[in-house]
């Protein structure tokens, strides 16, 4: 058993199998504490991590995604890091997408964003997803066990982002194998002829999108990436088509892996309380309660980083210019002092929508509402097809003796595996 006091959060297997028991030891000594391996300074407090998201002009998102990884490329000097943050920052880990970017240019890359993420493309998009969970589903219901992630979700999450962003159905089984997103229903290829692209997706995608884009400037279409290709920042400057390529291609960075994650959490939940499934088929109005309070207990998310570019003060303790943050968001969202019996899934507690999963402030997720509908048409579908889920003993053990693996990284959480069981419906 690992000593709490001595460990490194983000080397250590066993705080990566379950980091709860980890933040509740740094909880013990405050809600804001320096780590002793890398200088990190740990957030646990959910009012501490809110305070934290919404000054971005104390805290710069440059380091939003590695943290302490690779260390920081100068040593801070005083207490106004501004200059030496923006002479480093093409050294920082994917410098070139909104999620790292400070205001003026953030804001910039993400009104094209908002260009795509209208409520119309959103509600075109649900369509889609409401029959691509149903295509999903035929693929194995007649199995009476599947599992989850490589057979539903995994597919499913990729090819939910490739129609929000418009990429012609042709290629979509193409995209999602490239992407490692596992069986494509109604996909009739065979076995890759290559590696997929997983040691570096985000260039793959930058290279696909570019070809769209530079294609449908030249030869615009009714379609969504010729929306894209012809959208002008607020000015109404055009921008270059690289400009536009990274928005589109980050999300699926973005909103892969994290939503696969928020969808297995949820069916090991209702596997694990199968009472719950008897009461949000008894009343399909709780799906949305019961997804935010999946969201809360197991935030996909577990970290999130920021770099202090001034001294100033968090929570009423100094941070100094240069300090590496640790906002641990799976840690607030189980802050008593924010949520009673924070350990327990009570879907019908009263802040129930107020967990911290997606962020808050400028960097507020943008494909939160994506994220709640894969969440509510995924739950839907799954009390319409399948009656007695049951989590499988042969692959996970007997109910109270359960072995689930977890991703072993620092920065995602989420099961490598779940193995269910049901009788279709
Ligand atoms: C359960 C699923 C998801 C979780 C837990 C999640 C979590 C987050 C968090 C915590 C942030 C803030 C990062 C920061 O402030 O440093 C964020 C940003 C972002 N997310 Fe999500 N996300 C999810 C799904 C998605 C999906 C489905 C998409 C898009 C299709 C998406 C696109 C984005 C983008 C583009 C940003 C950057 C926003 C910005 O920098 O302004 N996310 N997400």
């Amino acid at each position: 058993m690992t000593d709490l006091g001595d460990a490194d959060y983000f080397t250590n297997a066993e705080i990566a199998q379950d980091p709860y028991a980890y933040w509740e030891h740094l909880r013990e000594q405050g809600p804001i504490v320096r780590e002793p391996h890398y200088g990190v300074v740990a957030v646990t407090g959910y009012q501490e991590v809110h305070a934290a998201f919404k000054d971005f002009e104390s805290f710069s998102a440059v380091n939003a995604i590695g943290g302490p990884f690779p260390p920081l490329p100068f040593t801070p000097e005083g207490d106004d890091i501004s200059e030496q943050i923006e002479a480093h920052r093409h050294e920082f880990p994917i410098f070139e997408h909104m999620v790292v970017m400070d205001p003026p240019d953030h804001g910039k890359a993400r009104s094209l964003l908002q260009r795509l993420l209208t409520p119309k493309r959103l509600q075109e998009n649900e369509d889609y997803i409401w029959h691509l969970a149903d295509r999903q589903f035929d693929e194995f219901i007649s199995n009476g066990r599947c599992e989850f992630l490589g057979e539903y979700a995994k597919p499913f999450a990729t090819l939910a982002i490739a129609d929000l962003l418009g990429v012609p159905e042709q290629d979509r089984p193409e995209v999602a194998r490239n992407l490692g997103a596992g069986n494509v229903p109604g996909s009739a290829v065979g076995a890759l002829d290559h590696e997929p692209v997983g040691s570096n997706p985000l260039q793959y995608l930058d290279d696909l999108f570019s070809g769209y884009i530079a294609d449908r400037r030249e030869n615009p279409r009714e379609d969504v990436l010729t929306g894209l290709a012809t959208a002008t920042y607020p000015d109404g400057s055009i921008p270059p088509v690289i400009e536009v390529v990274r928005p589109a291609t980050f999300l699926f960075a973005a909103g892969q892996e994290t939503v696969t994650k928020l969808l297995s959490s949820a069916l090991q939940v209702l596997g694990d309380q199968p009472e719950l499934q008897d009461r949000l088929r008894a009343d399909r109005n709780l799906i949305g309660l019961f997804m935010e309070e999946a969201l809360r207990m197991e935030s996909p998310t577990k970290v999130d980083f920021r770099l202090a570019r001034r001294t100033t003060t968090l929570g009423g303790v100094e941070i100094k210019a240069g300090t590496v943050l640790m906002l641990c968001l799976g840690a607030a969202n189980r802050d008593p002092r924010k949520f009673d019996n924070p350990n327990e899934f009570r879907m019908d507690r009263k802040n129930v929508r107020e967990h911290i999963t997606f962020g808050r402030g400028i960097h507020t997720c943008a494909g939160a509402p994506l994220a709640r509908v894969e969440g509510r048409v995924t739950l839907n579908r799954l009390l319409d097809r399948m009656r007695d889920i049951r989590i499988s003993e042969d692959k996970h053990g007997a109910p109270g003796n359960r072995a689930y693996s977890y991703e072993p990284t620092f920065l995602l959480r989420g099961l490598t595996e779940l193995h269910v069981e049901f009788t279709e419906a």
